[in-house]
């Protein structure tokens, strides 16, 4: 007779998202383009457009283009909670064949519905216990708990502890975001029983994302120094975002600039527009706190060879017998 050990939840992810490896590109608003999705996507990951920065389902059908262009490997579209998220959604799934969404902590009954018709896949990224309850119960693919190591947005909650709180309540994969960076935390995430790990800050700092190649290569030039350190910045009431602490973040939190900034969507979208431009000195940058270890600007594809090629070290690796 012989025994199956029974599949890991990393394996029913990768075969539910088609992918190779458990390791996903978070979508980042303005940080995750078409060529980043692309190029983590052909690396056997999962790249995420991201869309809130583009606004119209126009421009983010241009960076499909882009995508489709240099992969047929699958990808996702990540989708916030904002006034038209559904219709985005409904727009390029029935428009444009997107078949896979991740929704920034959203799913509602129409979702549900579409998701049903079309056969869609859609894992919602959460960053509260309270957000996870409210989507719980909607035909997820996978969860995705974003603790507040991130470079996105942010709750009061950090990784480990949103897993932990999270995943007795859901029988979906659950995935790991927020301060995942290498195959140790690969290695890490599986062993605590999460399905895979998905980042979105180590890309940000890659050679294929649309941040400027003058505030890469100041970011690393700092880090290889002094390691750069991050601190977390209440906005609202319910949202903290995450910075690098340099000059221009000490100079924002001194003339209460960052939560001035937050209070109009016009000045966070002004925020990253500095992002594509040259940038001679450091300016107000959102990281996750996993940046200290930014040894390179590497290829996505590299990126995620190396996150592989760690786990599969480690992996291979008896571990002592207590
Ligand atoms: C610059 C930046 C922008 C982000 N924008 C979004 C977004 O638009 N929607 C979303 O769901 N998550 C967003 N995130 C979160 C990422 O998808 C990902 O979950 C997170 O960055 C993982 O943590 P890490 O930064 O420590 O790797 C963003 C993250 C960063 C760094």
């Amino acid at each position: 007779m012989t025994s199956t050990a029974p599949e890991h939840p990393c394996q029913a992810l990768c075969a539910r998202l088609g992918v190779r490896y458990p390791v996903l590109q978070g979508g980042m608003t303005f940080g995750s383009d078409g060529r980043l999705v692309a190029a983590v996507s052909n690396a056997g990951g999962l790249g995420t457009l991201g869309t809130f920065h583009y606004r119209t389902a126009e421009r983010v059908r241009e960076q499909l283009a882009v995508i489709r262009a240099a992969t047929d490997r699958p990808f996702s579209v990540n989708v916030p909670f904002f006034e038209a998220s559904f219709e985005l959604v409904e727009a390029l799934a029935r428009q444009d064949g997107v078949r896979t969404f991740t929704l920034g902590g959203w799913f509602s009954e129409p979702m549900a519905r579409l998701k049903e018709e079309l056969g869609l896949t859609v894992l919602v990224s959460v960053n509260s216990p309270t957000v996870a309850r409210m989507v719980a119960e909607r035909p997820l693919d996978a969860l995705i708990v974003q603790g507040n190591e991130s470079g996105g947005a942010n709750n009061q909650f950090g990784t480990a502890q949103l897993f932990d709180l999270v995943a007795p309540t859901v029988s979906v994969p659950v995935v790991l975001a927020g301060g995942q960076w290498d195959g140790r935390d690969l290695f890490a995430a599986l062993a605590r029983g999460a399905a895979g790990v998905q980042l979105g800050t180590r890309f940000f700092f890659c050679d294929e994302s649309p941040l400027h190649p003058t505030i890469k290569e100041q970011v690393l030039d700092q880090n290889l120094k002094r390691p750069l350190t991050t601190a977390l910045v209440p906005v609202s009431d319910t949202l903290n975002m995450r910075f690098v602490t340099n000059k221009a973040w000490r100079t924002a939190m001194k003339e209460g600039e960052v939560e001035a900034i937050f209070r109009d969507k016009e000045r966070v979208f002004d925020l990253s527009r500095a992002y594509f431009e040259p940038q001679a000195k450091p300016i107000l940058l959102y990281a996750g706190t996993g940046l200290y270890r930014l040894r390179a600007i590497e290829p996505a594809g590299a990126v995620v060879e190396g996150i592989v090629g760690e786990y599969r070290a480690l992996a291979a690796r008896a571990m002592p017998a207590l």
